[in-house]
């Protein structure tokens, strides 16, 4: 067995964001089903044990409310996860929300609620768990959702796209530096595009230092809910790609094969010197 192969064994540790709904759910899932340990993080407490509820009984799982926004909670998440189980081998940086609206009327704090959690929850997670991989020398896995919206630009959603183009860079970098020191951790960017979760009423968690939001979102929901509803693949479809790419040791997971001809335009476009095209279905 390759050292790939056995990040997902049983009784190897899995830590997760976001992991009280759609895809962290998902994982969780299939993760205890394959008898590894979990550690399960969200902010929403009612989630999380809805998760919990849905694990195969038996499971050695350990629920950790957490902010991933906060860096001061996501070290403890690594502390608290060190202390029941040792060394973390799959780390999935899932937790993300999502807020639309004209690039001009958006507010500090959307950009605020949406880079703090998209964004710096992915570095908070590597900042944290990395250095703690790294001295434990044993292979390790980590995930870092991002989206389709990583390598596209979507009007409307520009503080969501900002996000994860960034998530995308983010994990390019963490992945050179990590090859360049001859670790035994390996990266991979999750780039879905549109799946049916909860990730339309993303403000149910957003807290109320942050509560002012754009006026203009509503000019784009009717689309995005139209968009996300009507995606092909399910949570379960991402969290069964998340499980192949991490066997496979495959970097970009783009479940979503018609995306990748969006990607080509944009490529196209930058290297031709063309006004950028909107992709995005109409
Ligand atoms: N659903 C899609 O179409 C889609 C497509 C591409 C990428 N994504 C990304 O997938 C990831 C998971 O989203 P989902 O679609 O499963 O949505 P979801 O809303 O079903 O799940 C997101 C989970 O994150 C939790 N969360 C929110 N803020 C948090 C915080 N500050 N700290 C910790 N947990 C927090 C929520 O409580 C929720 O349980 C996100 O990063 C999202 O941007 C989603």
């Amino acid at each position: 067995m390759s050292d790939t192969d056995s990040i997902m064994a049983a009784g190897k540790v899995a830590v997760l964001t976001g992991a009280g709904s759609g895809f962290g759910r998902e994982l969780a899932l299939l993760c205890a089903g394959r008898g590894m340990k979990l550690v399960l993080a969200d902010i929403q407490a009612a989630a999380l044990d809805e998760t919990l509820s849905l694990l195969p009984a038996g499971t050695d799982a350990l629920p950790v409310i957490c902010d991933v926004a906060k860096a001061d909670q996501v070290m403890a998440l690594a502390d608290r996860t060190d202390q029941r189980f040792g060394a973390t081998h799959l780390l999935f940086n899932n937790a993300g929300v999502s807020v639309g609206g004209f690039s001009w009327a958006t507010t500090e704090a959307d950009w605020q609620w949406v880079l703090g959690v998209n964004l710096m929850g992915v570095v908070h997670g590597v900042r944290a768990f990395v250095p703690r991989m790294l001295e434990a020398g044993t292979p390790a896995h980590v995930v870092n959702t991002a989206s389709a919206a990583g390598f596209v630009s979507v009007p409307g959603s520009s503080i969501y796209c900002v996000s994860k183009h960034a998530v995308v860079t983010f994990s390019e970098c963490l992945h050179h530096e990590l090859r360049s020191e001859d670790a035994k951790i390996n990266v991979s960017v999750l780039c879905p595009a549109f799946v049916s979760t909860g990730i339309l009423d993303s403000a149910r968690n957003r807290p109320a230092e942050l509560a002012e939001a754009n006026p203009t979102a509503a000019h784009f929901a009717e689309r995005r809910r139209q968009a996300i509803t009507s995606g092909r693949l399910s949570a379960a479809d991402i969290a069964a790609a998340v499980a192949d790419a991490v066997a496979a040791n495959r970097f970009y997971i783009l479940p979503h094969e018609k995306i990748k001809r969006a990607i080509e335009i944009r490529m196209r476009d930058i290297l031709d010197g063309r006004q950028p095209t909107d992709t995005m279905p109409k």
